[in-house]
């Protein structure tokens, strides 16, 4: 193995997040309240052995996770191709998805036979009506058989992630803790995160981590001990449950000391944080295996440049619109 990339802060970087779409179906009052909009260029998304390419550099420098993203990456007619060729790169052990469920009931099977090892399925709400409104579709049932299906082929564990919102489904907290006393879930509560796109409806949607944290505590949920792989969620547990608790949490202070991740977006640019002001190209060098060696001494020269934190705490969003655009 060559070198593991490594910043200058010493964190190391063992999971990229890669995304393959820009394009989602679903139209998320946070991320995309009027739908994916092309861009009027064709956009040409990263082909599958672009991503192998990529996917190989990283592996042979540390790599051992990736989350395969979008937009919606199940949009992609060759999705399980594309977990199939990740799945089977060397060292690569964890293959996994964030999808918002779509197409979970009929395909996740496959994708489990294609090697896919974790998932995640956005559900922001247990209500029909409160997912119609925040996702702009009326697939709540689709999802949760999706969620029951992904059990039954043998996913011994689903992260759910939840981004509460104050008018929406803030009041839901309780329920979705119910929800979690019987099933090997891990609730992932994300705080709802500022992008470039939005302004008015953070400051009346957002809810604190801490208020979240306040009520899991005082209700008895203990902190757990993290491992290497782990994203950037604390997570915690309760003897009377069978699921977990993981809360995400950017706004907190040292968020971005434990940062193990890289980004590559879906038109192949290197994004050394979700916030960052640029991404820097690697597609020139994803067309030959030849080009190997230059595409790890980029890779390698930007690592230099990956800033401490994102500085969103203080009103700082970068070029991110909406996080569609880079793979949440
Ligand atoms: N803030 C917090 N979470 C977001 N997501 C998308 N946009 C935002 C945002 N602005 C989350 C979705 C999904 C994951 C891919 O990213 O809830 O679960
Ligand atoms: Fe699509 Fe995910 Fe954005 Fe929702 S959050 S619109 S599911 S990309």
């Amino acid at each position: 193995m060559a070198q593991q990339f490594e910043d200058k802060f010493c964190r190391k970087f063992s999971y990229l997040r890669l995304s393959v779409t820009d394009v989602c179906n679903f139209k998320c009052s946070y991320c995309l309240p009027n739908g994916y909009r092309p861009d009027g260029i064709k956009s040409r998304f990263l082909s599958l052995s672009e991503i192998e390419r990529v996917v190989r550099v990283f592996a042979d420098c540390g790599t051992s996770k990736v989350r395969i993203t979008g937009g919606e990456p199940s949009m992609r007619k060759d999705f399980v191709d594309i977990i199939h060729s990740v799945a089977a790169i060397p060292r690569i052990s964890k293959v996994a998805t964030t999808t918002n469920g779509y197409r979970m009931e009929k395909q996740v099977e496959q994708w489990r036979n294609a090697g896919l090892t974790d998932i995640n399925v956005s559900l922001d709400s247990l209500e029909p009506r409160m997912f119609r409104l925040i996702t702009g579709e009326n697939k709540f049932r689709q999802v949760m058989n999706g969620i029951e299906k992904a059990f039954e082929v043998g996913f011994a564990k689903v992260k759910v992630n939840v981004v509460l919102m104050k008018e929406h489904n803030a009041k839901e907290l309780p329920l979705f803790l119910e929800w979690i006393k019987t099933r090997p879930i891990q609730l992932r509560f994300i705080e709802l995160m500022q992008t470039g796109d939005m302004d008015e409806f953070f400051n009346k949607q957002h809810v604190s981590g801490a208020s979240i944290l306040n009520h899991l505590i005082a209700n008895g949920w203990i902190l757990e001990n993290r491992s290497q792989n782990d994203g950037p969620a604390q997570v915690y547990s309760h003897p009377d449950y069978r699921g977990e608790i993981g809360l995400i949490m950017p706004y907190s202070k040292d968020f971005c000391s434990s940062c193990n991740r890289l980004r590559v977006s879906a038109l192949g640019k290197l994004h050394m944080c979700l916030f960052g002001d640029y991404g820097v190209e690697l597609r020139d060098l994803l067309q030959s295996d030849e080009q190997r060696d230059a595409l790890v001494k980029r890779i390698r020269a930007q690592l230099n440049n990956k800033s401490v934190s994102h500085f969103l705490q203080d009103g700082h969003t970068g070029m991110t619109p909406h996080l569609a655009s880079i793979g949440g």
